[in-house]
């Protein structure tokens, strides 16, 4: 491998952002353009009796005001994403405004299209909708009575009951130590910076163009090509650049596809842009959720029997619940194990991926959990961890793709200076301020989309190279990885090669989610560009008038542009050499990935890692404060060690939101968020962050994709929160099974 892979590479797009000429989706100017306004139910479940827009119509500015009852028709009935990404990718199997039901606040009831978006606002305004309103159930805690166990989750992914080992009942009831802990988890919001934003456009030919915010291009043109009845070939789904995305830009949701109407029926191009308000209500959340974890362990506190279960509050119509159970059932080495889901429906939007979703929640009960089995038995933290290391998948028996946890712990306690640590809770005080440390495991399942991945190289006479595939780049800085490895397949120097992506126009790669970007995009452009090359060194080869004519292929490297002789490096030529004197203006080649599902491998695939974090509580104030953290994760391969970086440090100060700060609070008498603003939904800034110390164990592993890249997406999240809650704990002796830990809390 050149030393263009894995190097701390400034952000091609860097430049373009700071100077603000990057473009998003609501950016496009474009002639004609019209604003459209979503009214959204002011009432959580109920009908719409009836709908005033005369008002509205009548307003400045205005094209049309839309309801259900003059909306056309969708084509087809939505459903949940049968896969993640690539393929066709609702976020909900429900559609609005096409009847007079009201299932959720929020869901919206007309579409206001005017000329300025302060028109369309204000004409939003006067709509006047009047509801027979219908009981309704916003928390887990009036529908737990009618809670029921769902055959399948997560679109229908999973089972709503996870693969059982063992007797778990028995074992627990024939161990030494046992403990049974419930924690309880608020809502949470993604809250990109970028609100969701659409411009479509039709042409003469009635094609349709849909500038979107999208982690997935092509799930986006195949699910409103379903909605829409058209043919997958008349829309093209254009997302250059995206203002952040943390998993509410992985599914389809309804205002793509209402855009895409509007812009129709009115003949001209509509854009759409959720209002922040809005954003809490029309992409999903991280629901309300309660998880309870039972271990049994013997005295020296080996595992020896763990049950998860898992109730959660869905939507109407979608048996949603973030995977919590996966990962945390493959954590530790305990032989007996059970864990299942139940959901009660509610009247909200179907919940969605959120941020390490399901690992964030459920690796917090499972690293709280074991924490306080450390204190049951005596034993320290991460010894308890190392006793319970599972040497393989303890669900299925298959080695480990790559693992490197026990190193992660060995450098993250070295890190932090875990050795020195009195484990007494309070024992350590400076003024007011408790002192407290703690760990946790981190884990994330390396996911891959069940489609082909593919990407397209191709050279140019002069020895440039264009690598082209369909990805986003909604800040993860994919576009600069990805040049680095379509340099290194091609050997070219990192400003020869220019990496395009953003467009159903390149080839397919399914939409980012799961930590599964980095691993989705680099082993079709690895493909693509290392066959490239491999098709030009053949051709050198074969060239009576190249240098390397009659050569063993297998002893051509290929450095700078220049292939020539390993053995004899002044024995070669440049790419543009051999392009030019064979009048080849281009050559191109497309790499295809078919990912490695768990189905079509030996083994057992996730990341691992360590957390550590340092609180200082104020004793009389209930004040915490984060004062270190050092995650060390093993995530394969890094591509851009920069970028991992950010990702990895991101996803940790993520996991001191969701441990202190983060939650959507539920309003049951008006059945709405009683915080819908980024004011009052809190998330750390600058002064809540601490000294992040972030480090990569570079495992290889040969089995997960060709690059052996396993993601860092999120697996920075997990684990974080419950290091924080564990030394919440230790400076303080208080155990907060909730998140977010509140001053009340400790006070
Ligand atoms: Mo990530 S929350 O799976 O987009």
């Amino acid at each position: 491998m050149s030393p263009v892979l894995g190097a701390a590479l400034d952000r091609v797009d860097g430049r373009a952002k700071v100077t603000g000429t990057a473009r998003y989706s609501g950016e496009l100017n474009l002639p004609g353009l019209a604003h459209a306004v979503l009214v959204g139910a002011e009432v959580p479940s109920g009908r719409i009796v009836g709908i005033d827009c005369r008002q509205a119509s009548v307003a400045d500015g205005v094209h049309a005001v839309l309801t259900h009852l003059d909306l056309p028709r969708v084509a087809a009935a939505p459903k949940l994403f049968p896969s993640l990404g690539g393929l066709v990718a609702h976020g909900q199997s429900f559609f609005p405004m096409q009847d007079d039901v009201v299932h959720y606040a929020g869901q919206p009831v007309a579409m206001v299209v005017a000329d300025t978006i302060e028109r369309a606002e204000y004409a939003g305004s006067l709509v006047q909708p009047t509801y027979a309103e219908l009981p309704s159930t916003t928390l887990l805690d009036q529908g737990r009575d009618r809670a029921y166990e769902p055959e399948r989750i997560f679109g229908g992914l999973l089972p709503g009951r996870n693969p059982t080992r063992g007797d778990p009942e028995a074992a627990l009831r024939d161990a030494e130590v046992r403990l049974d802990l419930t924690y309880r988890f608020a809502a949470n919001h993604h809250n990109p910076l970028e609100a969701s934003t659409t411009t479509a456009v039709w042409d003469d030919a009635d094609r349709l163009t849909l500038y979107d915010s999208t982690q997935g291009p092509t799930a986006t043109q195949l699910s409103v090509a379903e909605l829409l009845g058209l043919a997958a070939t008349r829309i093209r789904v254009v997302s250059h650049y995206v203002g952040g995305g943390f998993g509410c830009k992985g599914l389809i949701w309804p205002h793509v596809t209402l855009a895409a109407l509007a812009a129709r029926q009115l003949g001209r191009p509509v854009r759409l842009v959720l209002s922040r308000d809005q954003m809490f209500h029309s992409c999903g959340h991280r629901e309300e959720q309660e998880q309870r974890i039972r271990l049994g362990a013997d005295r020296d506190g080996r595992l020896v029997a763990l049950t998860h279960d898992k109730i959660s509050l869905t939507s109407p119509f979608d048996d949603w619940a973030e995977p919590s159970l996966e990962t945390v059932s493959a954590t530790y080495a305990a032989p007996n194990y059970a864990g299942a889901y139940r959901l009660v429906r509610g009247n909200t939007i179907t919940p969605t991926v959120t941020r390490a979703p399901g690992k964030a929640t459920g690796m917090f009960a499972l690293e709280s959990a074991m924490d306080e089995l450390a204190y049951a038995t005596g034993v320290d933290p991460l010894e308890l961890r190392l006793r319970n290391h599972a040497d393989t998948d303890p669900d299925t028996g298959r080695p480990w793709s790559s693992k490197g946890l026990r190193e992660c712990y060995q450098r993250g306690a070295e890190l932090f200076g875990w050795a020195d640590r009195d484990p007494t809770p309070g024992s350590r005080r400076e003024g007011d301020l408790l002192i407290g440390t703690g760990m946790a495991t981190a884990a994330y399942p390396v996911a891959a989309p069940i489609t082909p991945q593919r990407a397209r190289a191709r050279m140019y006479i002069d020895g440039s190279a264009v690598v082209e595939a369909g990805i986003s780049e909604f800040g993860t800085g994919a576009l600069t990885a990805m040049t680095q490895v379509a340099a290194d397949g091609l050997g070219l120097p990192f400003d020869r090669v220019r990496f395009v992506g953003g467009s159903t126009d390149l080839p397919n790669i399914a939409a980012a989610v799961g930590s599964a970007g980095a691993s989705s995009t680099s082993s079709p452009v690895h493909l693509a560009c290392t066959g490239l090359r491999d098709q030009l060194v053949g051709q050198a080869v074969a060239d009576r008038q190249s240098p390397l004519h009659g050569a063993d292929p297998a002893g051509v490297v290929v450095r700078d542009g220049r292939m020539c002789l390993r053995d004899r490096p002044e024995v070669g030529e440049t790419y543009a050499e051999l392009l030019t004197r064979n009048h080849v203006s281009d050559v191109e080649t497309v790499g295809t990935w078919q990912p490695v599902l768990p189905e079509t491998t030996d083994h057992a695939m996730q990341t691992f890692g360590a957390q550590f974090a340092e609180v200082a509580v104020d004793a009389d104030l209930g004040l915490v404060r984060v004062r270190r953290m050092v995650g060390v994760f093993a995530p394969g391969r890094v591509l851009n060690r920069r970028t991992v970086h950010g990702q990895l440090m991101g996803g940790m100060l993520w996991g001191l939101s969701q441990a202190l700060l983060e939650a959507t609070r539920m309003d049951p008498h008006t059945g709405r968020w009683a915080n819908a603003n980024l004011a009052d939904y809190l998330v750390p800034l600058n002064i809540d962050a601490p000294d992040v110390t972030v480090e990569v164990i570079e495992v290889p592993d040969p089995v997960v994709n060709p690059l052996g890249v396993k993601g860092v997406g999120e697996i920075g999240v997990v684990g974080a929160a419950a290091a924080i809650a564990n030394a919440v704990h230790h400076a303080t002796g208080r155990r907060i099974r909730h998140l977010p830990i509140t001053v009340e809390d400790l006070l």
